[in-house]
């Protein structure tokens, strides 16, 4: 056998002096200045010059004159002190080299698709296929170490507060989530189909009917659906459900949790607790349910002092019931192109546009401030304006008015560039949303989570004034988890199926077995489920969570590494029962 590695390329200092020590890694640069050559050994610990000159031996040259990028080597020698005037004081072992008695080649490397560093900068198809190689980059590498850290404190803060972690199969009946499932044939039973869950929510609570109490996991889940920037085909949640406990319950075991990943994982603390927002106010306030409060930019409702105007875009909506809410921003290199550019934004949310004007130290100018010269002094208070600001207003539906304002909110609230982190719970969902096309009610979340007592009576006359203990946790202005205190009686819970439409038959059909086991004293319940991915996504700064999962799908939700989906054989086919009757060509279009 070979050198075997006796310390990492991270951990040497000026302390290591003299010592002899063998490192193993990959050549991530070498430079040759005429018989002293200089390489920087890399592994995932950091990087430590290496330095063959007159004191190394003559193989040791000639292995090192063949060296190539990314070649694995291992290193013998001796550590030495770097010249004062040599030291990289921005290296952690920028205060030493080590000097090298015999190198061995381990493996060699073809030349590569892309050059790996500490930060990625190849197209993502590249990136995607040689995912093993864009993994060597620092950047990834730190991903990826800090999603280790952050899973390891979720579990430790978790079982400390005496939640037992509990698998539960990944061979399911359908689990409803509102995506489509991944179903898996059975062989045994030809005909017959596992599905993928789209999440462990039946489970969890039939853990509770066992009297578990308090269950986490950190889940796998499946949901066919169309993959963007903070979803995949396959992720993985922090699943969490209690017995016996209310909303504050839950917030509070998530508050403590999370305080004590960003402590940990990295440095920072933060402020519980978090603040609790009824979907209502949100929806009012920010214009979304999920609000981003790294910066307040509040939408106001401006209807007392556009009713008193007669701009007719304003009178027109207010007459008939709507709303005219408004927005007061810096007007600071907002030109008209910027504001047309935001319309578009408002439109593309349903508004019919998007008003404007600006305020100036003598009142309103530019826009519609000349629909509102009667009402400027009040319009400004009503706006909490300052000179030099621009107000933007929509004027429409509540929904659309908050929805579309919000969306200008947040392309402004974007360019602010915020940094920290603000989280933020959402409550009082409406439980149901109707569904247009179909012509029906739909779970806002899931079908299992329990009205609020006081709407109970307006369950069957007016399903859409009914709030839910419905709650979700917001981080930065993305949703990161989900939940709700359940529905734990039988009869209730086949109300909400039959109101959903979702009759006795198929009811027993679907969710027979857990509406058995709420005949054998369930307790009263609840929970709430985070995406790990996002969290990990938010802690470590990136776009997209594609960036903190090892071997993530692309957006047609293949892996271009291993070539999956791929077809199977037909022997595998009929042992499964199964024929193929509809293929992709190659334009991928079925
Ligand atoms: P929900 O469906 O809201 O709730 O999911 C909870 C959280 O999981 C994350 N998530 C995803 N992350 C990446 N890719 C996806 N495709 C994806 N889908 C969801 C989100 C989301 O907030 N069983 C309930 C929870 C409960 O009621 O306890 C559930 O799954 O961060
Ligand atoms: P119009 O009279 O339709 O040309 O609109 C005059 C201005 O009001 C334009 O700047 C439009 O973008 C804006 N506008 C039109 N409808 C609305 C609306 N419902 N809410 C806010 N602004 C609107």
């Amino acid at each position: 056998m070979g050198l075997k590695r006796t310390k990492t390329c991270g951990e040497l200092r000026a302390a290591d002096a003299d010592e002899r020590v063998v490192l193993g890694g990959w050549v991530a640069s070498r430079r040759d200045h005429g018989g002293i050559r200089f390489l920087n050994l890399r592994d995932r610990y950091g990087v430590t010059q290496v330095v063959v000159d007159e004191s190394s031996p003559k193989e040791a040259h000639d292995t090192a004159a063949d060296l190539r990028d990314e070649y694995c080597v291992a290193v013998a020698g001796t550590v030495r002190l770097r010249p004062a005037e040599m030291a990289n004081t921005g290296q952690a072992t920028g205060q030493i080299e080590l000097a090298a008695a015999e190198i061995e080649v381990l493996s060699t490397c073809d030349p590569l698709p892309f050059a790996i560093g500490d930060t990625v900068d190849a197209r993502e198809e590249l990136r995607q296929t040689y995912r093993y190689l864009d993994l060597r980059s620092g950047v990834m590498q730190r991903n990826l170490v800090l999603r280790s850290a952050a899973t390891a404190e979720v579990r430790a803060a978790l079982t400390d507060q005496g939640f037992l972690e509990i698998e539960t199969p990944t061979m399911v009946r359908s689990t409803p989530e509102g995506a489509r499932d991944f179903v898996v044939p059975s062989r045994v039973s030809p005909g017959r189909f596992y599905a993928l869950p789209q999440s462990p929510q039946i489970f969890k609570q039939l853990l509770m009917v066992s009297g578990l109490d308090r269950y986490f996991q950190i889940a796998r889940c499946y949901r066919d659906e169309d993959t963007r920037g903070d979803r995949q085909p396959e992720f993985t949640q922090i699943d969490i459900e209690a017995s016996f406990v209310e909303p504050d319950d839950v917030f509070d075991a998530v508050e403590s949790m999370l305080a004590r990943v960003f402590a940990c994982c990295l440095d920072q603390t933060l402020d519980t607790p978090f603040p609790r927002i009824t979907h209502r106010e949100a929806m009012d306030r920010y214009g979304s349910e999920n609000p981003d409060l790294r910066y307040e930019l509040p939408l106001v409702d401006f209807g007392g002092v556009a009713g008193k105007t007669d701009f007719k875009v304003f009178r027109s909506v207010l007459d008939g019931g709507g709303v005219v809410k408004a927005l007061a921003v810096s007007g600071d290199g907002l030109s008209r192109a910027r504001i047309d550019a935001l319309e578009q934004h408002a439109k593309a949310q349903g508004a019919k546009g998007l008003a404007w004007t600006r305020v100036t130290a003598d009142g309103l100018d530019g826009g519609i401030a000349r629909f509102l010269g009667s009402v400027a002094a009040q319009a400004i208070e009503a706006l909490d304006a300052s000179p030099g600001d621009v107000a933007l207003f929509v004027a429409d539906g509540r929904q659309t008015a908050c929805q579309s304002l919000g969306a200008v909110r947040t392309a402004l609230g974007a360019e602010l560039q915020p940094d920290g982190h603000r989280f933020c719970w959402i409550t009082d969902f409406p439980l149901f949303e109707w569904n247009e096309d179909e012509q029906r009610w739909d779970p806002s979340h899931h079908p299992f989570s329990m009205p609020q007592e006081q709407d109970l009576e307006r369950l069957d006359t007016d399903p859409g004034s009914v709030h839910g203990k419905v709650y979700d946790l917001v981080l930065d202005g993305v949703e990161l988890g989900s939940g709700s205190i359940r529905i734990h009686d039988r009869a209730l819970q086949e109300r909400i199926f039959a109101l959903i439409g979702i009759d006795r038959d198929e009811a027993c059909r679907r969710f027979g077995f857990m509406l058995d086991a709420f005949r054998y004293g369930p307790p009263p319940h609840g929970g709430i489920a985070f995406g790990l991915d996002r969290l990990v996504m938010l802690m470590a700064g990136q776009p997209t969570i594609r960036e903190v999962i090892a071997f993530p799908k692309n957006t047609a939700m293949a892996s271009l590494m291993d070539g999956s989906p791929s077809p199977v054989d037909a022997e595998q086919l009929a042992q499964v029962g199964l024929q193929i009757t509809a293929t992709e060509d190659d334009n991928g279009q079925v």
